[in-house]
């Protein structure tokens, strides 16, 4: 089974799709983190973000590779452990950028394409449900509050010891998801079979209880 997580930075989708991923045995593939590692290794390069040519040619030449290992997944970007360097937000609003540019976007759909094709796979990202996988046995949407979502990923970010402020998080994820919504090529929206919850109020236990519930009714149908 293929199970597609989609949903805006902060809804909680990461941390339920590795909890879920690893309880079915399934393997769990952030997409989130290709669009990063393509952004934050152009950047390296000195490639020009808004350079949609030269960033296509990155894209195409670029090796990804996600690896799991007791330390939880990793990911190699042109055979370098780049797992701690992807998760800021300026790496992030990086993501963004490339993330709505025709090329990059068929390149790592595509790369999706193949790695869910043996399945018992859980993805998340923003066009799982919609794009990558339309066909995927299920389907959630998860979502919450811009200003819970930024306290979380704020809580995330100082947990490894970064230096970052709640007010500038919120502002930047909420930046964020308006690009995301709003751009032309596949914008962040719940697929029309995409179950959708909202996870403000609830905690990572009780939406966990939730997905599994729904899992075992497509498992028994
Ligand atoms: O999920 P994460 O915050 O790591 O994603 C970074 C950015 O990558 C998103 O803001 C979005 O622009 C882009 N993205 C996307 N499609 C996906 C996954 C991520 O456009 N499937």
């Amino acid at each position: 089974m293929i199970i597609a997580i989609d949903g805006p930075a902060g809804s909680g989708k990461s941390t339920i799709a590795k909890f879920i991923a690893k309880k079915l045995n399934y393997s769990y593939i952030d997409t989130g983190a290709m669009y990063r590692a393509v952004a934050w290794s152009a950047d390296n390069e000195g490639i020009d973000l808004d350079d949609e040519n030269t960033v296509g040619q990155w894209t195409e030449k670029l090796k990804i590779e996600f690896i799991t290992d007791p330390e939880g997944q990793q990911i190699k970007v042109n055979g370098a452990n780049a797992t701690g360097l992807l998760k800021n937000e300026v790496v992030g609003r990086g993501a963004a950028k490339v993330a709505a540019q025709k090329k990059v976007r068929e390149i790592l759909v595509a790369k999706q394409q193949e790695i869910g094709r043996s399945g018992n796979v859980v993805m998340d990202g923003r066009d799982i449900g919609t794009q990558v996988f339309p066909n995927a046995e299920l389907k959630i949407f998860m979502d919450a509050d811009a200003e819970e979502r930024g306290k979380r990923r704020y809580l995330e970010l100082k947990a490894k010891n970064m230096d970052v402020d709640l007010e500038n998080i919120i502002a930047e994820i909420k930046q964020r998801d308006l690009e995301d919504r709003n751009r032309t090529i596949s914008p962040l929206r719940p697929a029309d079979d995409a179950i959708k919850i909202d996870t403000t109020k609830f905690t990572i236990e009780e939406v966990i209880d939730q997905v599994m519930e729904k899992i075992k009714l497509k498992q028994n149908s």
